[in-house]
């Protein structure tokens, strides 16, 4: 990437930035004001102690003289602290707000992404943005504000005193300028590259340590937690070697700047003391340059290293921003639909993943207000993305879901959403109580009305048995349910939803033959008038559904009443006999 290109690059990304700062444009304005406080203060510093200077070697000068001289220089150096201090209140509050907004943005955004957004990347990958980059954004903004002020009227002050005071003496002092900056840009840009590749190594170190963590089930199971801590060694190993490059870039930057620094003194004694002698310069005034040299080497350095900081940033807020402003596919429709009423209807619906092979093919069914549907079929056969379609977890690739008349497409989202409720394949619980995973499907449900779905889910024997009751917390360090406890927690949680719709996604598998039994006659008085899909492996389950379709390769086989079904003595039929058989042997 040329030079040119790549700043261009760093400006417009910088851009998406400028929203976030101008919400907090009165406390930058402030910090500015602050900083140009502090600038003024202590660059008349050296003014005043090159007056005293020659004031002391002067013979006409009182005692009196040199204490107000003094405590101006006493009062100036603390204004100039004390406003440093403020524009630091200001400035980096500032950079925190930002922050704050950006990490609410980007959660925000995970939020509305559809499913294939999770599919393509790793859990890993995305706390590493949630971390460095926000973070990098943060430590960039901030001190890019604030040295780049800093530089600027520092710069304005000191260079007006000294021009001043002797415009060759000041021209003298500017030279190492360049070389200063350069040499921070230069070394700015490889530190970058650098942490660069330490980050990325960062992301493959988070996301192979969250999948250790996550699935150590699997990882004993299977006896490889050798192997696995061998790798992570690698990996680890890797990310030292990286660190340490970059640390050895890092390490180079002191050393030279001193070398500069120390070179700028040298000028500035060299032409200094020359015009001294000449008696063009007093002794006062060369310590005063002096100390403006010092003043001003550090913002020369900033030139060059808020270059970097500011292209560092910009590729972090690129990184962060192509998630945040990734377009969702799933678009809210905006048509007033009204409540949800419970119809719905497949239509020709042909569904491809990323234009792959057919998943599902010309599926077409309706199920009316009130009445329920069964889904059977072998193991991949298109029965979870079915469902996924009617949330719009997916879109459609031919045809249409439509729901009382509309398609789905047309709803907002929320309206949508609201009205349905899934229980997945695989259920999950938050770190958090019972009631409260419960209660997770709709925020105002009483007490009572979490006893009550824990009920019809079969909940409280369980329930009774653990430490806290339904205050326990599960999950990551709480207790741990079995399968069939989190699915029925899973199951209540639906419940209380008071959903239209009700979709059960093989949702009692890991739940035993009676439980499930009572489960599905509890749910039978709850969904009066309601929609309800099931969708399992086991005939018991599905039975007394209205209808059930028999779903293969994506395709609907057969539909109609578990009793017509029987007589067919198709794929349905023979499932049948086979569970009948499986049941009657054990
Ligand atoms: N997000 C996805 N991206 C790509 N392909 C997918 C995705 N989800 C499912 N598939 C594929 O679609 C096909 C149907 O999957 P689906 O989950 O709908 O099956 P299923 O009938 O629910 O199976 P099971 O009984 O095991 O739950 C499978 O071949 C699967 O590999
Ligand atoms: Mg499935």
């Amino acid at each position: 990437m040329s030079e040119s290109k790549s700043t261009t690059g760093a400006l417009s990304e910088l851009r998406r930035l400028l929203p976030y700062v101008q919400r907090y444009r009165s406390r930058t304005a402030l910090g500015l004001l602050f900083i140009t406080l502090s600038n003024i203060c202590s660059t008349t510093v050296p003014h005043v102690v090159g007056t005293t200077i020659d004031a002391v070697k002067s013979s006409g000068t009182t005692q009196s003289d040199l204490v107000w001289l003094i405590s101006q220089i006493i009062a100036l150096t603390i204004g100039s602290g004390f406003f440093m201090f403020c524009t630091r209140r200001t400035i980096i509050v500032m950079s925190r707000l930002v922050e704050e907004d950006l990490r609410n943005d980007f959660v925000n955004a995970l939020r509305v992404q559809p499913s294939k957004f999770f599919h393509d990347r790793s859990t890993g990958s995305l706390l590493a943005h949630f971390s460095n980059d926000i973070g990098s954004v943060r430590e960039f903004i901030g001190p890019a504000i604030m040295y780049t002020a800093n530089t600027i009227t520092t710069f304005a002050f000191a260079l007006s005193w000294m021009v001043n005071l002797n415009g060759w003496l000041s021209i003298a002092i500017l030279i190492p300028v360049p070389l200063v900056s350069t040499l921070t840009y230069r070394l700015g840009r490889r530190i970058h590259a650098s942490y660069r590749i330490v980050q990325e190594h960062y992301e493959h170190i988070t996301t192979h340590a969250q999948e250790t963590a996550s699935g150590i089930r699997v990882v004993r199971a299977y006896a490889r937690g050798e192997d696995e801590s061998e790798r992570f060694d690698q990996l680890s190993r890797d990310y030292y070697s990286k660190n340490m490059r970059l640390a050895r870039i890092q390490a180079m930057m002191m050393p030279g700047m001193t070398v500069l620094f120390n070179l700028s003194y040298v000028i500035v004694i060299g032409v200094g003391g020359w015009l001294v002698a000449r008696n063009e310069l007093t002794v006062g005034e060369l310590t005063q340059f002096f100390i403006y040299l010092n003043q001003l080497l550090w913002p020369i350095a900033a030139i060059g290293w808020v270059t970097s900081m500011i292209q560092r940033g910009a590729a972090s807020i690129g990184r962060l921003g192509a998630i945040i402003d990734a377009p969702s596919t799933i678009v809210s429709g905006n048509a007033s639909t009204g409540q949800i009423n419970g119809k719905v209807e497949f239509r020709n619906v042909t569904l491809r993943y990323d234009g792959r092979s057919d998943v599902l093919q010309d599926v077409s069914f309706s199920i009316a207000p009130g009445e329920s549907l069964g889904i059977v079929g072998s193991v991949g056969s298109g029965k979870s993305s079915i469902i996924g379609l009617l949330p719009r977890l997916y879109d459609v690739s031919e045809g249409s879901v439509l729901i009382d008349g509309h398609d789905v497409r047309q709803y907002q989202l929320g309206t949508l959403r609201a009205g349905i409720a899934v229980v997945p394949q695989e259920s999950f619980l938050f770190s958090d109580t019972i009631r409260e995973n419960i209660r997770f499907g709709r925020p105002t449900a009483t007490d009572q009305e979490v006893a009550h779905a824990a009920e019809i889910a079969q909940l409280p024997t369980d329930i009774s048995t653990l430490p806290g009751g339904f205050d326990t917390v599960v999950g990551e360090r709480g207790v741990t349910l079995s399968g069939g406890q989190k699915q029925r927690t899973s199951l209540a949680r639906a419940i209380v939803s008071d959903p239209r719709i009700l979709i059960l996604d093989d949702a009692l598998s890991a739940v035993d033959a009676s439980t499930e039994e009572r489960i599905m006659s509890g749910l039978e008085n709850v969904m009066k008038g309601r929609t309800t899909i099931v969708i399992s492996h086991r005939i018991s389950t599905v039975q007394r559904c209205s209808t059930i379709i028999v779903l293969d390769k994506g395709k609907i086989v057969e539909s109609g009443s578990h009793d017509e079904l029987l007589q067919r003595r198709g794929l349905y039929f023979d499932m049948y006999e086979r569970q009948q058989l499986e049941q009657q042997i054990s």
